[in-house]
């Protein structure tokens, strides 16, 4: 079939891959441990639910705005206020069927095609692709495992070029959990700011921080408003990833671009999901620390069991809910890298697991702690097992 070259550029996302194919593994009753799933393991909070099926009762079922619910685009930006310290208003804020379609509209309304936007490696899946379908071209800027994959300006300014239009930075980072600090936010932002280079900040993990790391948004700098673009979500903060909600906060013009693309693709996201949405950012949050409290637990066990693993070293990320081993020692016994090596877990030891690859990083595992302690407990042994059985050390 001749499909058009827009869809020829990008691949379909290997994370929906990997879920396809544990999917399948499950359906043949095999006993699973899924390490693959980038979504949190627990229910939506139940006041949450209550209002989606308040909004159902009260027949909300029509078409809403394009850009969203005005109250919801109103508690959007009075949440992020107040936890943030940002200052946007409605007209700056669109809603969006999840995150991943406001970084979509966000590029789509921005990159022309010879424009390079600069992704720094690893990368969450989507974005290469995303560039790519818009015409743009990502240009990787390289991390330094032994920093934990931390972003620093310097890496930054060392990829730009006269066609640099972008950058995107998702911190903390899925697949490495790496946090930028503050002050190197700062610096980064400076860099593009004197370059004209808009800095899209992906803040779908915002709220998963540990230790001394703490919620932070570039949107709280002084005068960074006409620079940046803040793409975020309430998939993972809310535990609410099949409700489909996500936001950008931008300036005018660029929000009124995304409302006219959703106005002729997807119009607006789903009306009982916006007023599930509603209910989450302005009702009670203690639902999200006590998520936090378990990721943390399940974060030192995780990062402990695979650093006592011979041939296998971790480091302890800063935030979000994955880790990203580093198993390079472990590719040999005829395993060529990565994707192998997830290939054979997944058949030899029923482990789901996303290989380094995927995320533009050879020789690592992106292993989600987003499971229970037992499933845990039981992953860590089979990987044991696995590495000490299928390739031993010679
Ligand atoms: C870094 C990052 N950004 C954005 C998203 C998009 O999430 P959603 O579309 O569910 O809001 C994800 C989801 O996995 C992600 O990992």
């Amino acid at each position: 079939m001749q499909l058009s070259d827009r869809v020829n550029r990008i691949g379909i996302s290997p994370t929906s891959a990997i879920v396809s194919e544990a999917e399948r593994y499950r359906a043949r009753g095999v006993d699973l441990v899924d390490f693959g799933p980038g979504e949190p393991d627990f229910p939506t909070p139940d006041h949450i639910k209550r209002a989606a099926i308040r909004a159902l009762d009260e027949n909300r079922t029509k078409y809403t705005a394009t850009g969203g619910i005005a109250p919801l685009r109103e508690a959007i930006c009075r949440w992020h206020a107040g936890q943030f310290g940002s200052s946007y208003g409605a007209s700056e804020c669109a809603v969006s069927v999840g995150g991943k379609h406001a970084i979509f509209n966000i590029v789509c309304s921005l990159i022309n095609p010879g424009d390079e936007v600069l992704v720094p490696v690893p990368y969450w899946v989507s974005y290469p692709d995303i560039v790519k379908y818009a015409g743009g071209t990502p240009v990787f800027v390289a991390t330094d495992p032994a920093d934990g994959f931390r972003l620093h300006a310097e890496n930054v300014l060392r990829a730009i070029s006269p066609r640099t239009k972008m950058l995107l930075v998702n911190s903390p980072n899925n697949p490495t959990g790496a946090v930028v600090t503050p002050g190197e936010f700062a610096r980064i932002y400076e860099v593009c700011r004197a370059r004209n280079i808009w800095l899209l900040t992906d803040e779908c993990y915002s709220h998963f921080t540990y230790g001394a790391c703490k919620p932070f948004s570039l949107a709280s700098v002084a005068g960074s408003k006409p620079h940046i673009i803040v793409a975020g979500s309430l998939s993972k903060t809310f535990a609410m990833t099949g409700w489909r909600i996500g936001y950008t906060l931008a300036p005018e013009p660029l929000v009124a671009a995304i409302i006219k693309l959703q106005s002729q693709s997807t119009s607006n996201a789903n009306s009982i999901a916006q007023y599930a949405a509603l209910e989450a950012l302005t009702g009670p949050m203690d639902s999200v620390a006590q998520m936090l409290a378990e990721y943390a637990r399940r974060r030192a066990r995780i990062v402990a069991g695979l650093r006592a693993i011979p041939g296998v070293t971790c480091n302890e990320p800063d935030g979000a809910f994955y880790v990203f081993p580093n198993v390079s020692a472990q590719l040999r016994n005829g395993i060529a890298d990565t994707s192998a090596l997830a290939r054979q877990l997944l058949e030899r030891a029923h482990v789901a697991v996303v290989p380094g690859e995927a995320f533009g990083a050879l020789g690592f595992l992106r292993i989600s702690y987003a499971t229970s302690m037992e499933r845990i407990e039981e992953g860590l042994r089979r990987i044991e097992k696995f590495f000490a059985v299928a390739v031993p050390a010679s």
